[in-house]
């Protein structure tokens, strides 16, 4: 291979950017071409590249969200959008692609590889930390720590009013981001998706704070949580206990976006750098990944499948805390 493609793909997540250096650096090393395509697969279809070179990412490394942008395209979903897509690598000499990015992104990845002969490698960049295979997900850390920051925030005025707060956090289909969080800003209750048993503990919590009025409470909600997001179980709530003093917080985008913090840019070089090394040692439709902290190769097969088993110890511990 001579050049190579890197791109950001689906929801961007901080740490991006340090992976976009990682390839790029980690590329022109080893005397490969660099092209950056702008807006995922949709600047794919459309030709939307740049040349990368050493100094197009400089002072990039500390940044949150992705000097390349990102998109999700349904142009892509369709085969003549691939195959358009596909003309444009062919166009510009690509002979290999970086996606950086979660599970849609590499299904679309894996979709192409296979109708197409070019090669793709994967890095996991979601906060949702929910890819099959890998502890780790670039954005992820980043995204915890802006949860723990906010609930902190939201402590203080619960606590100051005697007020029960739903905490509605990110996470697609999956809980991890909001049972991290939760236990780290010590909530009374978290609700996700990998276990129902979490709206008994609510019902308890509940009881106990309807007999202390001055009590207030955390309770994380998973926004892939079964009952429906933070709105709707506050809103059950203050039906069956009308004496309870209820407020909303989703915390929205904000846990998208930001500096990532260290580990995030450590990580994301390491991948960076193993992705490049996976391209040269002829592997295709592979995520790298990082289990136990050593660099791991996932095939885009196994990698797409949603990751929905919960540590159990980790729930464990929550209970714990709170009995
Ligand atoms: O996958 C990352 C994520 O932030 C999810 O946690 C969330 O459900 C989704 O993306 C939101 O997507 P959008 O930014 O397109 O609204």
């Amino acid at each position: 291979i001579r050049k190579i493609a890197v791109f950001t793909s689906g929801g961007d997540a901080p740490g991006m950017n340090a992976a976009i250096r990682a390839v790029t650096r980690a590329a022109i090393v080893n005397k490969l071409k660099v092209t950056g395509i702008r807006r995922g697969y949709q600047g794919m279809i459309e030709g939307d590249f740049v040349a990368l070179r050493s100094s197009d990412v400089s002072g990039i490394l500390q940044l949150g969200g992705t000097m390349l942008q990102t998109a999700r395209s349904d142009e892509f979903r369709t085969a003549a959008g691939r195959e358009q897509a596909y003309q444009q690598l062919k166009k510009a000499e690509i002979d290999a692609v970086v996606v950086i990015g979660g599970d849609g992104s590499f299904t679309g990845a894996l979709v192409m590889s296979q109708e197409y002969n070019i090669p793709f490698i994967g890095i996991p960049a979601t906060i949702d930390n929910d890819m099959y295979g890998t502890d780790y997900t670039i954005g992820y850390e980043t995204a915890l720590n802006s949860v723990v920051e906010a609930v902190d925030k939201i402590r203080d005025t619960a606590r100051s009013h005697g007020r029960i707060f739903f905490v509605e956090v990110m996470g697609r289909e999956a809980g991890l981001l909001a049972l991290t969080s939760g236990i780290a800003c010590g909530a009374e209750v978290i609700l996700i998706p990998e276990s129902n048993e979490q709206h008994i503990e609510l019902e308890k919590f509940l009881h106990k704070g309807y007999k202390k009025k001055e009590t207030s409470g955390i309770i994380m909600v998973a926004e892939g949580d079964e009952a429906g997001g933070a709105m709707k179980i506050a809103e059950k709530v203050r039906n069956e206990h009308p004496d309870l003093d209820v407020r909303v917080s989703i915390l929205g985008h904000i846990q998208r976006g930001g500096s990532p913090t260290a580990k995030d840019r450590v990580n994301a070089t390491r991948m960076g750098v193993a992705a490049i090394e996976a391209l040269l040692d002829d592997q295709k439709s592979m995520m790298i990944g990082i289990t136990n902290e050593k660099i791991v190769h996932v095939p885009f097969n196994k990698a797409v499948k949603l990751n929905h088993s919960i540590d159990n110890n980790l729930l464990d511990i929550h209970k714990l805390m709170n009995r």
